[in-house]
Protein backbone atom coordinates (compact mmCIF):
# COMPACT_ATOMS: atom_id res chain seq x y z
CA UNK A 1 0.00 0.00 0.00
CA UNK A 2 2.42 2.63 -1.24
CA UNK A 3 -0.56 5.52 -1.42
CA UNK A 4 -2.18 5.13 1.76
CA UNK A 5 -3.94 7.94 2.47
CA UNK A 6 -2.72 9.78 -0.44
CA UNK A 7 -5.41 11.62 -2.84
CA UNK A 8 -5.51 11.21 -6.72
CA UNK A 9 -7.44 13.24 -9.45
CA UNK A 10 -7.38 10.68 -12.72
CA UNK A 11 -8.88 12.45 -15.85
CA UNK A 12 -10.38 10.06 -18.44
CA UNK A 13 -10.52 7.34 -15.75
CA UNK A 14 -14.19 6.04 -17.43
CA UNK A 15 -12.19 3.31 -19.04
CA UNK A 16 -9.27 1.90 -20.97
CA UNK A 17 -5.82 3.19 -19.46
CA UNK A 18 -7.41 5.62 -17.38
CA UNK A 19 -9.66 3.08 -15.78
CA UNK A 20 -6.55 0.96 -15.19
CA UNK A 21 -4.59 3.92 -13.66
CA UNK A 22 -7.34 4.60 -11.42
CA UNK A 23 -8.04 1.44 -9.89
CA UNK A 24 -4.02 0.36 -9.70
CA UNK A 25 -3.55 3.47 -7.54
CA UNK A 26 -6.56 2.42 -5.68
CA UNK A 27 -5.32 -0.91 -5.10
CA UNK A 28 -2.32 0.97 -3.71
CA UNK A 29 -4.58 2.65 -1.12
CA UNK A 30 -4.84 6.09 -2.50
CA UNK A 31 -8.47 7.72 -2.54
CA UNK A 32 -8.90 8.45 -6.48
CA UNK A 33 -11.29 11.72 -7.70
CA UNK A 34 -12.54 9.97 -10.92
CA UNK A 35 -13.03 12.39 -13.74
CA UNK A 36 -14.47 11.79 -17.03
CA UNK A 37 -16.86 13.42 -19.64
CA UNK A 38 -19.24 10.10 -19.47
CA UNK A 39 -21.20 9.63 -16.73
CA UNK A 40 -21.74 6.05 -17.34
CA UNK A 41 -18.30 4.88 -17.85
CA UNK A 42 -17.54 7.21 -14.08
CA UNK A 43 -19.78 4.53 -12.51
CA UNK A 44 -18.21 1.60 -14.62
CA UNK A 45 -14.93 2.18 -12.67
CA UNK A 46 -16.56 3.34 -9.49
CA UNK A 47 -18.29 -0.35 -9.81
CA UNK A 48 -14.95 -2.02 -9.93
CA UNK A 49 -13.32 -0.16 -6.77
CA UNK A 50 -16.29 -0.81 -5.20
CA UNK A 51 -16.01 -4.82 -6.17
CA UNK A 52 -12.36 -4.62 -4.71
CA UNK A 53 -13.56 -3.13 -1.73
CA UNK A 54 -10.77 -0.68 -2.14
CA UNK A 55 -10.62 2.96 -0.26
CA UNK A 56 -13.15 5.78 -0.93
CA UNK A 57 -13.64 7.68 -4.48
CA UNK A 58 -15.48 10.53 -5.95
CA UNK A 59 -16.96 10.83 -9.84
CA UNK A 60 -16.10 14.39 -11.55
CA UNK A 61 -18.51 14.75 -14.91
CA UNK A 62 -16.38 17.13 -16.74
CA UNK A 63 -14.73 18.09 -20.11
CA UNK A 64 -11.04 18.64 -19.81
CA UNK A 65 -10.66 21.20 -21.82
CA UNK A 66 -13.35 23.52 -20.39
CA UNK A 67 -11.20 25.77 -17.56
CA UNK A 68 -14.53 26.41 -15.36
CA UNK A 69 -15.09 22.40 -15.58
CA UNK A 70 -11.34 21.74 -14.78
CA UNK A 71 -11.12 23.98 -12.08
CA UNK A 72 -14.34 22.58 -10.71
CA UNK A 73 -13.02 19.05 -10.51
CA UNK A 74 -9.97 20.21 -8.53
CA UNK A 75 -12.52 22.58 -6.28
CA UNK A 76 -14.64 19.44 -5.76
CA UNK A 77 -11.47 16.72 -4.92
CA UNK A 78 -10.05 19.27 -2.31
CA UNK A 79 -13.29 19.88 -0.66
CA UNK A 80 -13.77 16.21 -0.12
CA UNK A 81 -9.96 15.35 0.69
CA UNK A 82 -8.48 18.50 1.27
CA UNK A 83 -4.92 17.87 -0.65
CA UNK A 84 -4.40 16.63 -4.07
CA UNK A 85 -0.82 14.35 -4.39
CA UNK A 86 -1.42 12.69 -7.52
CA UNK A 87 -2.48 14.31 -10.93
CA UNK A 88 -2.48 11.79 -13.79
CA UNK A 89 -3.63 13.50 -17.41
CA UNK A 90 -5.16 10.45 -19.15
CA UNK A 91 -8.01 12.04 -21.33
CA UNK A 92 -7.25 12.22 -25.17
CA UNK A 93 -8.92 11.50 -28.88
CA UNK A 94 -7.67 10.89 -32.05
CA UNK A 95 -9.56 12.87 -34.87
CA UNK A 96 -7.19 11.54 -37.40
CA UNK A 97 -6.37 12.59 -41.18
CA UNK A 98 -4.06 13.95 -43.78
CA UNK A 99 -2.64 17.31 -43.05
CA UNK A 100 -3.95 17.90 -46.56
CA UNK A 101 -7.68 17.05 -45.54
CA UNK A 102 -7.59 17.57 -41.93
CA UNK A 103 -9.90 20.37 -40.68
CA UNK A 104 -9.09 23.70 -38.40
CA UNK A 105 -12.03 21.70 -36.03
CA UNK A 106 -10.17 18.31 -36.03
CA UNK A 107 -6.71 20.27 -35.19
CA UNK A 108 -8.14 22.59 -32.68
CA UNK A 109 -10.53 19.34 -30.96
CA UNK A 110 -7.42 17.40 -30.62
CA UNK A 111 -5.07 19.91 -29.01
CA UNK A 112 -7.47 21.02 -26.57
CA UNK A 113 -8.52 17.80 -25.27
CA UNK A 114 -4.89 16.48 -25.29
CA UNK A 115 -2.59 19.43 -24.34
CA UNK A 116 -4.42 22.16 -22.92
CA UNK A 117 -6.61 19.90 -20.39
CA UNK A 118 -3.16 19.09 -19.22
CA UNK A 119 -2.06 22.54 -18.77
CA UNK A 120 -5.51 23.56 -17.18
CA UNK A 121 -5.17 20.64 -14.65
CA UNK A 122 -1.58 21.13 -14.06
CA UNK A 123 -2.20 25.02 -13.45
CA UNK A 124 -5.24 24.07 -10.93
CA UNK A 125 -3.45 21.17 -9.13
CA UNK A 126 0.34 23.16 -8.73
CA UNK A 127 -0.85 25.47 -6.34
CA UNK A 128 -1.66 22.93 -3.40
CA UNK A 129 0.67 20.60 -4.21
CA UNK A 130 3.35 23.26 -4.38
CA UNK A 131 1.58 24.07 -0.59
CA UNK A 132 1.95 20.84 0.86
CA UNK A 133 5.65 20.73 -0.66
CA UNK A 134 4.88 17.47 -2.77
CA UNK A 135 3.23 16.08 -5.40
CA UNK A 136 3.38 13.91 -8.41
CA UNK A 137 2.05 14.90 -12.34
CA UNK A 138 1.75 12.23 -15.16
CA UNK A 139 1.15 12.88 -18.36
CA UNK A 140 0.20 10.21 -20.76
CA UNK A 141 1.66 10.98 -24.07
CA UNK A 142 1.89 8.33 -26.82
CA UNK A 143 5.57 7.24 -29.41
CA UNK A 144 3.50 9.08 -31.84
CA UNK A 145 4.52 12.24 -29.87
CA UNK A 146 8.12 10.90 -30.35
CA UNK A 147 7.81 9.49 -33.47
CA UNK A 148 5.43 11.23 -35.52
CA UNK A 149 3.04 9.59 -37.82
CA UNK A 150 1.53 10.38 -41.13
CA UNK A 151 -2.03 10.97 -40.94
CA UNK A 152 -1.78 11.74 -37.05
CA UNK A 153 0.07 15.59 -37.30
CA UNK A 154 -2.95 17.17 -34.94
CA UNK A 155 -2.43 14.07 -32.10
CA UNK A 156 1.48 13.72 -32.53
CA UNK A 157 1.71 17.56 -32.21
CA UNK A 158 -0.53 17.53 -29.09
CA UNK A 159 1.66 14.63 -27.60
CA UNK A 160 5.13 15.82 -28.57
CA UNK A 161 3.19 19.09 -26.71
CA UNK A 162 2.43 16.97 -23.64
CA UNK A 163 6.14 15.95 -22.87
CA UNK A 164 7.47 19.69 -23.60
CA UNK A 165 5.03 20.77 -21.13
CA UNK A 166 5.76 17.38 -18.77
CA UNK A 167 9.75 19.31 -18.81
CA UNK A 168 8.84 22.62 -18.20
CA UNK A 169 6.26 21.70 -15.38
CA UNK A 170 9.14 19.54 -13.66
CA UNK A 171 11.51 22.51 -13.85
CA UNK A 172 9.33 24.56 -12.89
CA UNK A 173 8.15 22.67 -9.90
CA UNK A 174 11.19 20.73 -8.31
CA UNK A 175 12.33 23.82 -5.87
CA UNK A 176 8.94 22.66 -4.21
CA UNK A 177 8.81 18.93 -4.57
CA UNK A 178 6.49 18.21 -6.96
CA UNK A 179 7.67 15.98 -9.79
CA UNK A 180 6.38 15.75 -13.64
CA UNK A 181 6.87 12.65 -15.75
CA UNK A 182 5.32 11.76 -18.85
CA UNK A 183 4.30 8.01 -20.17
CA UNK A 184 4.06 7.12 -23.72
CA UNK A 185 2.77 4.32 -24.15
CA UNK A 186 3.09 2.48 -27.81
CA UNK A 187 -0.09 -0.04 -29.31
CA UNK A 188 -2.21 -0.72 -26.51
CA UNK A 189 -5.35 -2.91 -26.31
CA UNK A 190 -8.58 -0.57 -26.12
CA UNK A 191 -11.48 1.29 -27.36
CA UNK A 192 -8.94 3.73 -29.18
CA UNK A 193 -7.18 1.00 -30.88
CA UNK A 194 -10.24 -1.01 -31.51
CA UNK A 195 -11.37 0.99 -34.22
CA UNK A 196 -8.04 0.29 -36.42
CA UNK A 197 -8.35 -2.07 -39.33
CA UNK A 198 -7.82 -5.87 -37.81
CA UNK A 199 -4.90 -5.97 -40.76
CA UNK A 200 -2.84 -3.07 -39.31
CA UNK A 201 -3.03 -4.31 -35.77
CA UNK A 202 -1.64 -7.24 -37.39
CA UNK A 203 1.12 -5.68 -39.44
CA UNK A 204 2.22 -3.68 -36.23
CA UNK A 205 2.38 -6.88 -34.13
CA UNK A 206 5.02 -7.34 -36.08
CA UNK A 207 6.94 -4.47 -35.64
CA UNK A 208 6.63 -4.83 -31.93
CA UNK A 209 9.62 -6.49 -29.96
CA UNK A 210 7.12 -8.02 -27.36
CA UNK A 211 5.40 -9.19 -30.48
CA UNK A 212 1.90 -8.40 -28.32
CA UNK A 213 -0.18 -5.03 -28.34
CA UNK A 214 -0.03 -3.42 -24.26
CA UNK A 215 -2.41 -4.21 -21.84
CA UNK A 216 -3.71 -0.88 -19.88
CA UNK A 217 -2.32 -2.64 -17.30
CA UNK A 218 1.24 -2.64 -18.69
CA UNK A 219 0.79 1.23 -18.78
CA UNK A 220 -0.82 1.50 -15.04
CA UNK A 221 2.17 -0.40 -13.96
CA UNK A 222 4.05 2.27 -14.75
CA UNK A 223 1.97 5.26 -13.71
CA UNK A 224 2.23 3.64 -10.17
CA UNK A 225 5.74 3.56 -9.86
CA UNK A 226 5.83 7.37 -11.30
CA UNK A 227 2.96 8.45 -9.15
CA UNK A 228 5.01 6.50 -5.69
CA UNK A 229 8.10 7.20 -4.16
CA UNK A 230 9.68 5.05 -5.62
CA UNK A 231 10.31 7.51 -8.41
CA UNK A 232 11.30 10.27 -5.75
CA UNK A 233 14.63 11.21 -7.36
CA UNK A 234 12.27 11.26 -10.98
CA UNK A 235 11.26 13.89 -12.76
CA UNK A 236 11.40 15.28 -15.93
CA UNK A 237 11.44 12.32 -18.04
CA UNK A 238 9.27 10.13 -20.73
CA UNK A 239 9.03 6.42 -19.74
CA UNK A 240 8.12 4.61 -23.49
CA UNK A 241 6.05 1.44 -22.66
CA UNK A 242 5.54 0.44 -26.23
CA UNK A 243 7.05 -3.48 -26.00
CA UNK A 244 9.91 -2.34 -28.20
CA UNK A 245 8.55 -0.61 -30.77
CA UNK A 246 10.26 2.16 -31.04
CA UNK A 247 13.86 1.85 -30.21
N1 LIG B 1 -4.61 3.04 -26.67
C1 LIG B 1 -3.42 3.33 -27.13
O1 LIG B 1 -2.82 2.57 -27.91
C2 LIG B 1 -2.71 4.58 -26.68
C3 LIG B 1 -1.38 4.75 -27.06
C4 LIG B 1 -0.71 5.89 -26.66
C5 LIG B 1 -1.36 6.84 -25.90
N2 LIG B 1 -2.66 6.65 -25.56
C6 LIG B 1 -3.29 7.71 -24.77
O2 LIG B 1 -3.83 7.19 -23.58
C7 LIG B 1 -4.97 7.95 -23.21
C8 LIG B 1 -6.15 7.03 -22.97
O3 LIG B 1 -6.41 6.31 -24.17
P1 LIG B 1 -7.34 5.02 -24.23
O4 LIG B 1 -6.77 4.15 -25.29
O5 LIG B 1 -7.60 4.48 -22.88
O6 LIG B 1 -8.66 5.69 -24.84
P2 LIG B 1 -10.21 5.51 -24.53
O7 LIG B 1 -10.89 6.15 -25.68
O8 LIG B 1 -10.53 4.09 -24.20
O9 LIG B 1 -10.42 6.38 -23.21
C9 LIG B 1 -10.36 7.76 -23.21
C10 LIG B 1 -11.20 8.31 -22.09
O10 LIG B 1 -11.11 9.73 -22.11
C11 LIG B 1 -12.42 10.27 -22.00
N3 LIG B 1 -12.49 11.57 -22.68
C12 LIG B 1 -12.43 11.80 -24.01
N4 LIG B 1 -12.60 13.11 -24.26
C13 LIG B 1 -12.77 13.72 -23.06
C14 LIG B 1 -12.99 15.06 -22.65
N5 LIG B 1 -13.11 16.05 -23.55
N6 LIG B 1 -13.12 15.32 -21.34
C15 LIG B 1 -13.03 14.33 -20.42
N7 LIG B 1 -12.82 13.04 -20.75
C16 LIG B 1 -12.70 12.75 -22.05
C17 LIG B 1 -13.32 9.25 -22.66
O11 LIG B 1 -14.68 9.39 -22.25
C18 LIG B 1 -12.69 7.94 -22.23
O12 LIG B 1 -13.19 7.47 -21.01
C19 LIG B 1 -5.20 8.97 -24.32
O13 LIG B 1 -4.63 10.21 -23.96
C20 LIG B 1 -4.44 8.38 -25.48
O14 LIG B 1 -4.01 9.36 -26.38
C21 LIG B 1 -3.35 5.55 -25.93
Amino acid sequence: MMLKDKVALVTGAGRGIGQAIALALAKEGANVVLSDLKKEFLTETEGQIKALGLGSCVLTQANVSNGDEVNEVVKIALDTYDRVDILVNVAGITKDGLIAMMSEQDWDDVLAINLKSAFLFTKACSRPMMKQRSGAIVNIASIIGIAGNAGQANYAASKGGLIALTKSTAKELAKRNVRANAIAPGFIKTKMTDKLPPELVEKMKEQIGLRRLGEPQDVANVAVFLATDASAYVTGQTIVVDGGLVI
